[in-house]
């Protein structure tokens, strides 16, 4: 089969690690069968810098004419200080809105080879983990109004959280069909004691539970959630939550697998195109320097397969080369302790990964 692809490298390291998803997805190309057409659009602080815009239209429009997108990352202090407009960021929202990709599924789990490098207790990490967080993306204090206005106290600025019914039963249907497919447990994290949003939430998905008898649904408080994640991870399967939740916990989970430089994620909407990206930024310190970790952008690359493509031979394939490569002790330096062997770069971790398909 023949597939399109738009690459959006981004910032920072996204070059690099979009460059190590590319080889990665031509040699399974090749193995299976298939061509990739890569396409490249401008998005974040490089787009600021070629085109005046965190987001130009050309990159919208490239993004709507392919079959799926692969993002590296955007970001960096050259841009720090610009006004909301002009922000890398907003590119990065901009596309999920344009897209329509109100869904993000961010799988966390612990890899017994990276055992060692896991943060937590002995006892903790023994049980192991495997998780999938269902972030919602389109919607809540992300997208609400914001603004400047004087207050009370003077100068003041705020920032709204809405969520309509359709919004989160939508969110629920994707949540509760993950767990379906995975061990039917699915915990949905709010504020509820707090927040009106919340309890809207948590009402909407106690109403689609009906719908989904195999499924065990619990509520959890966010608060207890943060906690709960580095006291015993391994009670958790699906969690499904709001879009600044998600974001927070999702960083949270990745600490726990030994490095954020692991984790991929994949944004859907309702058709088969995503958008594919690490969850981790831009990383301008190590920029350029062949140092980055592209073992999350590899794995972004293999959901999209899975998810986009239907194609989940291709996606075992890279996620058993990866799999392969950590239990033999190959380490880039995010999963290296002081004072342990060389890391590997980006390009030699690549390489690895190539070699192990
Ligand atoms: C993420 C990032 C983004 C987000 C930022 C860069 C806007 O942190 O994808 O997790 O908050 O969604
Ligand atoms: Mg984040």
């Amino acid at each position: 089969m023949n597939y399109t692809i738009a690459l959006i490298k981004g910032d920072g390291i996204g070059p690099e690690i979009v460059t190590s998803a590319v080889r990665v997805l031509e040699k399974v190309g090749q193995k299976f069968g298939h061509r990739f057409a890569f396409s490249e659009y401008l998005m974040g602080g490089c787009a600021i810098d070629a085109c005046g815009t965190p987001l130009p239209e050309e990159t919208v429009q490239g993004c709507l004419a392919s079959d799926s997108v692969l993002l590296g990352a955007v970001g960096g202090p050259k841009w720090d200080k610009n006004p909301a407009a002009l922000r890398p960021e907003k590119g990065l929202l901009g596309i999920r809105a344009a897209l329509g990709l109100y869904t993000n599924l961010r799988p966390a789990k612990l890899y017994p080879a990276l055992s060692a490098e896991c943060p937590l207790r002995a006892d903790i990490v023994e049980k192991g983990f495997d998780l999938m967080i269902v972030r919602e993306l389109t919607g809540g204090i992300y997208f609400g109004e914001r603004g400047r206005r004087d207050g009370k106290y003077g100068p003041e600025a705020y920032d709204t959280e809405a969520y309509s019914v359709m919004e989160i039963e939508r969110i629920a249907r994707v949540a509760f069909e993950a767990a379906k497919k995975r061990n039917g447990r699915l915990v949905s994290i709010d504020k509820a004691n707090v927040l009106e949003t919340s309890r809207l939430w948590r009402e909407t998905m106690h109403r689609i539970a009906a719908e989904y008898p195999e499924v065990a649904l619990s509520d959890m408080l966010v608060d207890n959630a943060a906690m709960q994640l580095v006291r015993c991870p391994s009670q958790f399967d699906v969690i499904v939550t709001s879009n600044m939740f998600g974001d927070i916990l999702s960083d949270e989970a990745s600490q726990i697998t030994g490095s954020i430089g692991l984790l991929p994620s994949a944004s859907l909407g309702d058709g088969t195109r995503g958008l594919y990206e690490p969850i981790h930024g831009s990383a301008p310190d190590i920029a350029g320097q062949d140092k980055a970790n592209p073992i999350a952008t590899i794995l972004s690359a293999a959901m999209m397969l899975r998810y986009s493509f239907s194609l989940s031979a291709e996606a075992d394939c890279i996620e058993g080369a990866v799999d392969r490569v950590l239990a033999s002790g190959l380490r880039t330096a995010d999963l290296i302790g002081a004072g342990k062997e060389t890391p590997l770069g980006c390009t030699a971790m690549t390489d690895a990964i190539l070699a192990a398909i």
